[in-house]
């Protein structure tokens, strides 16, 4: 079993600084982990974490110390790519000693995990477009996707931007340019992949092709399920917790929610 959590869209800012001058995301963040740390004995073992982009909401590298500070008592290896709030460089500097992506270009990554029932490939691309909300495969990611996908390891191929149209207009027009390609190199890998991403501030899976795509709740925001042409564009408070992924005899993902109600009761009339 290869297990890893999913968190994305932290958006993270450092206090006293209010995201939008109303979202305090390090106490959303805080909370988020002391619900991953509750959860930890019921559902070990994990082999990382796994955050989905819109990492900071500023891109500082204060934001990002920030960040690893807050995650540091998890003691998990923590895999991340950037989202379109990410700066590059600040981010590329923030994890230089995790030795997880290249000296430079894009914060592509491959990180394999090996764990007692199967071992699983993280493939991480950077969909960042510095100063744009919407983002692209480009060209030099889809090459490093050629030799990413060229294993027998089932992969979870992480990605800010989904590969799908959401329905939700705002979202949509900050979408995701490069799928075609995408959609090739996934048509011709041979190994088992299942896309994991954010950017939707909500649960949502779609598909590229034959692949699944799985889009992760923030634990800090949330976009509201809202298809009219005319829906207002704007966040909501209130987090959505976590994702549970992992492989064994194949993929299984499932949704750990911020709180739930008492229990448990046992069942009887
Ligand atoms: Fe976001």
């Amino acid at each position: 079993m290869a297990r890893i959590l999913h968190v994305t869209d932290t958006h993270l800012v450092v206090p006293p600084a209010l995201v939008c001058g109303r979202l305090d995301t390090a106490a959303c963040l805080e909370a988020c982990v002391a619900s991953i740390a509750a959860a930890l004995p019921r559902i070990a073992p994990v082999d990382a974490i796994l955050i989905t982009g819109d990492l900071t909401d500023d891109g500082t590298p204060q934001s990002y110390r920030l960040l690893r500070e807050t995650l540091a008592p998890l003691r998990l290896p923590l895999l991340a790519i950037p989202g379109n709030h990410d700066l590059r460089e600040p981010m590329r500097a923030a994890f230089a000693d995790a030795g997880l992506f290249p000296t430079q270009g894009r914060l592509n990554f491959v990180r394999d995990i090996c764990g007692t029932g199967g071992d699983l490939r993280i493939v991480g691309i950077d969909t960042l477009v510095e100063g744009s909300g919407g983002g692209v495969v480009d060209a030099a990611t889809l090459d490093f996707l050629d030799e990413a996908l060229a294993t027998t390891r089932p992969v979870l191929l992480a990605m800010h931007h989904p590969p799908f149209t959401s329905g939700i207009v705002f979202m949509d027009s900050i979408g995701l340019a490069g799928v075609e390609g995408l959609r090739d190199r996934l048509e011709r890998a041979a190994c088992q992949v299942r896309i994991l991403c954010g950017h939707l501030h909500v649960a949502a899976t779609g598909s590229l092709g034959r692949v699944p795509a799985i889009v992760g709740p923030s634990p800090c925001s949330a976009f509201d399920v809202d298809f009219r042409p005319d829906a207002p564009v704007g966040f909501f408070t209130g987090g959505g917790g976590f994702m549970v992924h992992d492989w064994s005899d194949g993929f299984r993902s499932l949704l750990v929610p911020p709180a739930i109600g008492a229990g448990p009761f046992p069942f009887r009339d």
